[in-house]
């Protein structure tokens, strides 16, 4: 017998394998391979402190609790600063010290597209891929800075080969394919709530990835952190695969997470409402920390300062920027000092019971681990928050329907190059959002912000008329 199917039957997991030996020789092995990628101290660990010990509760962390310090918008605070950082980011970029970073090995399950949800078409005209937006954002910093900026994928084992195939059919989208550079996320089984794994089949376990947490440790058991250490690069531009607004690569963020000597940087906006399911940057004992919507406590979420904003409303959207080393301490797992700790889902995962027969749980029946990529930030030196405005950077495409739909993000593009063009002095009629009543769309090959669009545009020998269906490449 197989020294894993004895492990396995000595940490009380042995079921796993109940239906090896009606298995081909290629299951047999598959069925294997999955099993060596479980850590089962790991997973013994977990259930024993996040099932079978109930948690304590948030209130005991209320009191401790602080809004964590922020740079406002040059509006709102120092141009000069802001000028700086911009100098600052430009050089690095320039120096080709940055490499684009994006999380797209999640399983978009509340989007409920059959496919890599950045193969999700989401422009207003030509419904132009996620993956597609953010390759010509990084082409169009190409060109401005003229250095090649590298861009890490992170997939997960479910969409990795799809990915791949999607860009290669579309050529990169004009990016150097060698410098466009995929990698897996490890994965984590499902339990039940007696912490035994689930099966997915008889030849495979139940498992899915480990949460973008897991980006961590995935750059450096891929060797992508070594690569860029070999290539001169320090600087991370994190980013979600489902924002396509987001600047990727943006001079003045790169600026304050360099002039800050931070290891952590992220951006955060202002909280639209109290109620808003954002997590929010705070402080505790002088480390930065995001608390999830759900584990503010209501009276911290309420709460008014003395201008009579939100005190706690920064409001976390998921963009950062890492230093590579920190990556590369959190990564490694060597400083046992510095773990991302695991969070628990109870969801419901379909399986196949000890009879051989598939059920389909109509309530949640199993528990994932989770790894969440802010958790890094008490770890962090000098962590970094600005200010950003939203409209310029966040409109997630999440859900089928409704809010952080298709639909919100497809409306949120089109004020936003309604925006540049009224900013280019064209006469453009929209509604009281400033939404257009007709699809336009500027490709971020012509612009990727105000000043390129108005640049861009007044170097236009003949200017089209801006109407429906026009599109500026
Ligand atoms: P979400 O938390 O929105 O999860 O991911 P999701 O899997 O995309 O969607 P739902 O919750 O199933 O509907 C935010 C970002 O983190 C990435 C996603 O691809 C997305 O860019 N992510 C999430 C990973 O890369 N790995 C994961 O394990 C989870």
């Amino acid at each position: 017998m197989s020294d894993i199917i004895q492990l396995f039957k000595d940490r009380g997991q042995g079921h796993v394998f109940t239906f090896f030996d009606d298995l081909s020789a290629d299951e047999q092995a598959g069925l294997i391979a999955e099993a060596e990628q479980i850590d089962l101290d790991e997973i013994e660990t977990l259930v024993s402190e996040l099932i079978q010990t109930k948690s304590a509760g948030n209130d005991a962390i209320a009191d401790e609790l602080e809004p964590a310090d922020f740079i406002p918008l040059p509006e709102n605070g120092d141009p000069e600063l802001w000028a700086k950082a911009v100098k600052k980011g430009e050089s690095a970029l320039r120096t080709g010290r940055v490499a684009a970073f994006t999380v797209a090995g999640g399983q978009g399950t509340r989007l409920g597209y059959d496919g890599p949800k950045g193969t999700f078409g989401v422009t207003p005209v030509l419904k132009a891929s996620l993956f597609q937006v953010f390759a010509e954002k990084i082409l169009a910093s190409t060109r401005l800075y003229g250095r090649p900026i590298p861009w890490y994928i992170m997939t997960s084992i479910i969409n990795h080969e799809a990915t791949v195939e999607f860009f290669e059919r579309n050529e990169y989208f004009g990016l150097a394919p060698e410098k466009v550079h995929f990698f897996s996320q490890g994965l984590m089984p499902a339990v039940d709530a007696d912490g035994k794994i689930l099966l997915a089949g008889k030849a495979n376990i139940a498992l899915s990835p480990d949460g973008h947490g897991g980006a961590l440790r995935a750059l450096v058991r891929s060797g992508a952190i070594r690569e860029m250490e070999a290539d001169g690069i320090d600087v991370l531009s994190y980013f979600q695969v489902d924002n396509p607004l987001v600047r990727c690569i943006d001079p003045a963020f790169i600026g304050f997470h360099l002039m800050t000597n931070s290891d952590l940087s992220s951006k955060m906006v202002p909280k639209a409402y109290a109620e808003e399911k954002v997590g929010v940057f705070c402080q505790k004992n002088g480390e930065a920390l995001v608390v999830e919507y759900s584990d503010l406590p209501d009276k911290l979420a309420t709460e008014l300062d003395d201008n009579g904003d939100l005190r706690f409303r920064a409001g976390s959207i998921a963009i950062h920027i890492f230093n590579r080393a920190f990556v590369q301490r959190l990564g490694s797992g060597k400083d046992k000092s510095a773990k991302l700790p695991f969070h628990l889902a109870h969801k419901k995962v379909p399986f196949l019971d000890l009879n051989g027969e598939t059920q389909e749980p109509s309530e949640p029946n199993a528990y994932k681990f989770e790894m969440f990529v802010f958790d890094a930030l008490p770890f962090a030196a000098n962590p970094t928050i600005i200010e950003t405005a939203r409209e310029d950077d966040f409109s997630p495409v999440k859900n089928a329907e409704g809010v952080d739909s298709a639909q919100t993000c497809r409306d949120d593009q089109l004020r936003q190059f309604a925006r540049w063009a009224a900013a280019a002095g064209i006469d453009i009629e929209t509604d009281e959002t400033g939404l257009p009543p007709f699809a336009f769309e500027v490709s971020p090959l012509f612009a990727d912000s105000a000043e390129r669009f108005v640049e861009r545009w007044n170097g236009l020998a003949a200017k089209p008329e801006l109407t429906n269906g026009v599109v500026l490449i």
